[in-house]
């Protein structure tokens, strides 16, 4: 069957790394329609929109989006884009890769962090000069939903670990809900799992990292905690992510724009192509996401290596060895 991907490269290394991952996808016998709309720093300034309409018509009516980086207006850009596709859960693995540095060698981790509601619903009110509170939104459904989604990854994906992490010894109505619902998602399931204190575990993930596989987590909690295995893995260059709703979804890099390198044509592609490979696997080209995931994998292994990790490839260099072990 036949896939419509919105293609959109956005600002500085965004134009660069796009590009080698729609490459690495051209080498594979994947039925793509890929379509390109634009988003980034200079389109808002010549129509001062940084996300014009018809870039928003593209992700909706695409079965994927591939979003490569933004500048300066960011978030103008994805949060509404995560919104157009609907997205309910995002998707942020923290795998330390061999040959690499990482603080953690034996991380190989998978976030599932709800991305609709808890504190960042948006519901703020500053009622005084001096007094400013939030309203945490957290439903069964949403609970449920993520709960579902992250048991699903773990079983497809052949994690053993699930832990759902909360804090509803302190919040005990909002993530009493949210725990109570993704216990019950287990239990109907037959899945074991674990639960952890988001604070004990932000300190056991960067001790013991290796006790962990599949953490599903609320909205603020996911934020906090993927960025923190991030840097066990030895930052964001390499990571990819995706945000998934009921019929479309959006992956991107976890990097922005780079600024300081963009134009050199020295920028790593990796997380960029990781993040197609997240794409494939959710349009269930599962073979061909093995196939990207491993290539990658082994490039970064062997070399050639990008400026970024102390090797001197070109984008393109990398992108070429990459098809090559396809
Ligand atoms: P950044 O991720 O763009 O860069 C941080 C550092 O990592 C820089 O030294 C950069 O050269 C390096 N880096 C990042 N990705 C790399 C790659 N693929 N290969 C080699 N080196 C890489 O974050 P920064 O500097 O905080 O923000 C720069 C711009 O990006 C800002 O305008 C910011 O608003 C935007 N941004 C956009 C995001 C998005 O589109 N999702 C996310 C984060 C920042
Ligand atoms: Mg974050």
């Amino acid at each position: 069957m036949s896939h419509q991907i919105a293609v959109i490269p956005g600002d500085g290394i965004g134009q660069e790394v796009t590009p080698a991952a729609i490459d690495v996808l051209d080498a594979l016998e994947v039925d793509f329609e890929f379509r390109e709309g634009e988003a980034g720093d200079r389109v808002a300034e010549e129509t001062g929109d940084p996300l014009p309409e018809a870039t928003i018509e593209l992700a909706r009516e695409s079965d994927a989006t591939l979003f490569g980086a933004a500048g300066e207006r960011a978030a103008d850009i994805i949060l509404p884009l995560r919104e157009v596709v609907g997205s309910y859960a995002n998707v942020r693995p923290a795998k330390a890769y061999p040959g690499l540095e990482a603080v953690k060698p034996e991380t190989d981790l998978v976030f599932i962090r709800e991305n609709t509601q808890g504190v960042y619903a948006q519901i703020e009110s500053q009622l005084t000069d001096d007094l400013a509170t939030l309203t945490r939104v957290v439903t069964r459904e949403a609970s449920r939903k993520i709960a579902e989604y992250g048991f699903e990854y773990a079983e497809e994906h052949g994690y053993d670990n699930v832990t759902i992490a909360h804090k509803a010894n302190v919040m005990q109505e909002t993530d009493g809900l949210f725990l109570e619902a993704a216990e019950a998602v287990a239990e109907e399931r037959g899945a074991d799992y674990d639960t952890e204190l988001m604070d004990a575990l932000a300190m056991k993930l960067v001790m013991y990292p290796e006790d962990y596989d599949v953490i599903i987590t609320p909205n603020l909690a996911g934020d906090v905690l993927s960025d923190l295995a991030a840097g066990l893995v030895g930052g964001l260059g390499l990571l990819p992510s995706a945000n998934v709703g009921d019929d479309n979804a959006l992956f991107e890099p976890v990097h922005g724009s780079a600024p300081d390198i963009a134009g050199q044509g020295v920028a790593n592609p990796s997380a960029m192509i990781l993040s197609a490979a997240m794409m494939l696997d959710h349009l269930d080209y599962d073979d061909e996401a093995t196939r990207v995931t491993d290539a990658v994998e082994t490039v970064l292994a062997e070399g050639p290596h990008t400026p970024d990790l102390g090797g001197d490839a070109s984008t393109e260099a990398f992108t070429a060895a990459v098809i090559e072990q396809l």
